[in-house]
């Protein structure tokens, strides 16, 4: 049904205020709406009832309908809709197409999620989309970008840079995740704007009363994720756009690296010591230094002879070894470098003018893959077979925005082409500028593919420096080229938070800095915070002094291993975090607001208050201070609820909280309660946990590879909603999709009288994992237990340093256990 809609008329009972000048057309689709005015059409679909895709193009039908970032289930994916004069609404949201095309969203209340500030506006190809902000938006995610978590009030561009050395207010750097979700008074409103050219984000830089996104170029395409929780909201977002897989577990453990690892002799070195000084690691890198005249796929024979030799050697030891390979290739023609001679024999490389492109990077002059078609990224991945045979465990991608020397721009010139050939989208040729920022991503794609068609039942490993959305499909990531200081240690929270966000989940910062030179006690700060990101990676620029954590003698070295040893402890939380972020999108380190939106009276985010803090998974809050350089007294703000010290199991007094002022936002049981103080030493970083969670913990191992000897621990925290889970498999494997894993919940329930019962249910799965005890250790407890009780049955207890435990014979029957 077609509404013709004309100056001043009602049509069919709506009215409509319109632009003097223009006629608007409003026709009803299945999946949402479509309307015309002047040289331009709207369309909005509903994908689900909470997910819409708005799309403005030249009148008629979009150009293509193709997308790098959004899975195609989600794309096609579309939702009943009721059509309205206006526009329609969905079970969730109301859509109103006004005058000159201006866009609202509301929810079924008609609280506004989102209204068009302006009509879109148009310069040649380009455009700008306006929408309406109030002092209360606060904006997370966009990547990596560095500066404060909440991204209100300034403005960024997209535009993967190659930025070494970059600090707080550097824009851009390496990557583009054109994905943001905006808080308003507790209620979360996803924005992914599918743009790969050089877009451009306003969060009320330029007036505060609006933010704006544009691009100079390409699609008007984006998406709206609605939640009202900011946690459906960013699983949404991985329904979209694919979530972070399951890594292998090693990948979680303490990895040591270094730009300058060289010769073999020193690589070796390094593994012994961490072995000998029982610093528990999982894996050692090899930066560019490995190479022949740092020519990617090469070894220098000379410097690693008998690299296979080598990488065996360090397996046996129970270390992976993760190798770089950028993506430049050496032009070096006729010298036998095969990547070079089957590249150029198979057309794989971009061109500018008709003739390969070439550009300097770490080998010299080099050409670039055409990653966008899919024959090249097929042919990157047969690189990989010797480094796969050799048993190198996982790759690195770095240099990849591209990085290109001697130009002032770090990349390669706009005019350079690429070749659009790939499955979904129509062959042509395009620009750099509207590759660029997918170059990243698609050369991770690349090596992706190339492990699993190598090794089809391993988990790859792939690292890199640049990217786009849904790259977390293909790679972790890390902050690159950081410096070693204290405003760079704090800047890390911020920025893998808005990663985690920004669907990035397995990120990491250079562990000590990469650049310049940390002091020891900068170096044993970080080591310490970094326990506690999802990779923890020592790595550091060459000429730099030396960052391995026993650099500053036996003192600092305690301190960085008992960190590092807590994170092997808390390996079975971490995995099974890591296991439900597969599945669910929820990032492993996540700001406050994600799991207490509510926190606050007002809906205003409580991370905005504690700046250092985030969440290990869904229950243990990291307090790093605000002012990480000086050992000084800080207030940490706790969401409301009973929480404990995870160190000690005292549970914390919160003194009287606060009613909250009435809220008109869903579900609200705010209360605003003190801070607690917090005066930690040198060698102390105060870590919380949430009342009502039971973490899995496991004894200290010098490796994911080693079994641990003893019994599971489940540390119980009682609370409300007390429960927690593990999940197992053999860390490294696709068996679990054919059942080869261990899953299994715990719940935990404490009686008027302060008995403590923790239920353990029937595990799921085919997979024995390494425990045949199980020990539960309650904390907090305000009478200690004196006894303990299996499936009724009297059992030893034990009081520890923490609080009582006691352990049972681990069975393949759902138990129950009462300390009382
Ligand atoms: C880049 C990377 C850095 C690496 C160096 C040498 O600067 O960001 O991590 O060590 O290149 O490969």
């Amino acid at each position: 049904m077609t509404f013709r809609i004309a100056p001043t008329l009602a049509v069919c009972g709506f009215f409509l205020t319109v632009s003097a000048f223009a006629q608007q057309a409003l026709d009803h689709t299945a999946t949402g709406v479509q309307a015309s005015s002047g040289a331009r059409t709207l369309r909005v679909d509903a994908l689900r009832p909470d997910v819409l895709r708005v799309r403005l193009f030249p009148l008629g039908q979009p150009k293509e309908d193709a997308s790098w970032a959004v899975l195609e289930a989600a794309r096609t994916a579309h939702a009943a809709v009721t059509s309205t004069g206006d526009g329609f609404t969905t079970s969730a949201l109301r859509v109103i197409v006004g005058p000159d095309l201006r866009l609202k969203v509301t929810d079924l209340a008609g609280n506004v999620l989102q209204e068009d500030a302006a009509p879109v506006s148009f310069d040649g190809a380009g455009f700008k989309v306006s929408k309406q902000k109030s002092p209360e938006d606060h904006f997370f995610g966009l990547g990596d970008k560095p500066g404060p978590l909440d991204r209100a009030g300034q403005s960024f561009v997209m535009w993967n840079t190659d930025n070494f050395g970059w600090q707080e207010s550097t824009d851009p750097i390496y990557k583009s995740i054109p994905f943001f979700l905006d808080m308003h008074s507790g209620r979360a409103l996803g924005v992914l704007f599918d743009n790969t050219f050089r877009s451009y984000f306003d969060f009320g830089h330029e007036r505060t009363d609006r933010y704006a996104f544009s691009a100079p170029d390409g699609p008007l395409d984006y998406y709206l994720l609605y939640g009202p929780e900011p946690k459906q909201v960013i699983e949404t977002y991985a329904w979209l756009t694919g979530p972070t897989p399951l890594p292998p577990m090693w990948a979680l453990g303490y990895q040591q690296s270094r730009y300058s690892y060289t010769p073999r002799a020193r690589v070796e070195e390094v593994a012994a010591k961490l072995r000998a000084d029982h610093i528990p690691a999982d894996v050692i890198w090899l930066d560019i230094d490995y190479q022949y005249r740092n020519r990617p796929f090469t070894v220098d024979p000379e410097t690693f002879p008998d690299f296979p030799g080598l990488i065996h050697k360090l397996t046996a030891e129970n270390f992976q070894t993760v190798v770089i390979t950028d993506l430049h290739i050496a032009e070096q023609p006729g010298q036998g470098y095969a990547p070079y001679d089957s590249g150029k024999a198979g057309d794989h490389f971009v061109k500018r003018g008709g003739k390969d492109y070439v550009g300097p990077v770490w080998p010299g002059p080099s050409v670039f893959p055409d990653f966008t078609r899919k024959a090249t990224r097929d042919w990157w991945g047969t690189l990989y077979k010797q480094f796969v045979a050799d048993g190198v465990a996982g790759f690195w991608n770095d240099m990849n925005e591209p990085a290109v020397f001697s130009y002032p721009t770090k990349t390669m010139p706009d005019d350079v082409e690429h070749r659009i050939e790939e499955p979904g989208f129509q062959s042509r040729t395009a620009l750099h500028t509207e590759i660029h920022n997918l170059y990243g991503m698609e050369n991770t794609r690349a090596t992706w593919d190339g492990q699993l068609a190598l090794r089809p039942n391993l988990r790859p490993f792939v690292m890199t420096r640049a990217s786009y959305a849904g790259g977390q499909r293909y790679a972790a990531t890390w902050t690159g080229d950081n410096s070693s200081t204290w405003n760079h240690l704090r800047q890390t929270t911020p920025q893998l938070l808005n990663l985690g966000l920004s669907g990035f989940s397995l990120a990491g910062a250079d562990v000590g800095g990469f650049a310049g030179s940390p002091s020891p006690a900068l170096l044993t700060r970080w080591l310490m915070l970094a326990a506690f990101q999802p990779i923890d990676r020592d790595h550091a620029a060459k000429g730099t002094r030396d960052h391995e954590p026993w650099v500053d003698g036996p003192e600092e070295e305690a301190i960085r291993r008992r960190y590092i040893e807590e994170r092997y402890r808390l390996m079975p939380y971490l995995y099974t975090t890591a296991e439900e972020t597969s599945r669910d999108g929820l990032p492993i380190v996540r700001p406050l607001f994600l799991e207490f939106p509510h926190a606050a009276a007002d809906g205003r985010p409580l991370d905005l208050d504690a700046s250092g803090e985030f969440l290990f998974g869904s229950s243990i809050l990291v307090a790093a201070s605000p002012s990480p350089e000086e050992v000084a007294p800080y207030e940490v703000h706790l969401p409301p609820g009973v929480w404990y010290d995870y160190w000690t199991g005292a549970k914390l007094d919160r003194r009287a909280p606060v009613e909250a002022r009435d809220l008109e936002i869903r579900d609200a049981k705010a209360t605003a309660l003190k801070p607690v103080m917090a005066n930690p030493g040198p060698a102390d970083l105060p870590v919380y946990v949430r009342g009502g969670a039971i973490l899995p913990m496991a004894p200290v191992v010098q490796s994911t590879g080693e079994r641990p000897s003893g019994a599971l621990t489940l540390r119980v925290f009682p609370g409300e909603d007390c429960q927690g889970s593990i999940y197992q498999d053999d860390g490294k494997s696709y068996d679990f999709r054919k059942g080869a894993y261990f899953r299994q919940r715990f719940t935990c329930a404490q009686s008027a009288d302060g008995a403590v019962t923790v239920s353990l249910s029937t595990p799921e799965g085919s997979y024995s994992p390494w425990w045949h005890q199980v020990r539960i250790e309650v904390v907090g407890l305000d009478r200690p237990a004196t006894t303990a009780t299996s499936n009724g049955k009297n059992i030893l207890i034990e009081t520890t340093t923490l609080g009582q435990a006691t352990t049972i014979a681990s069975s393949s029957k759902a138990q129950s256990i009462t300390l009382r």
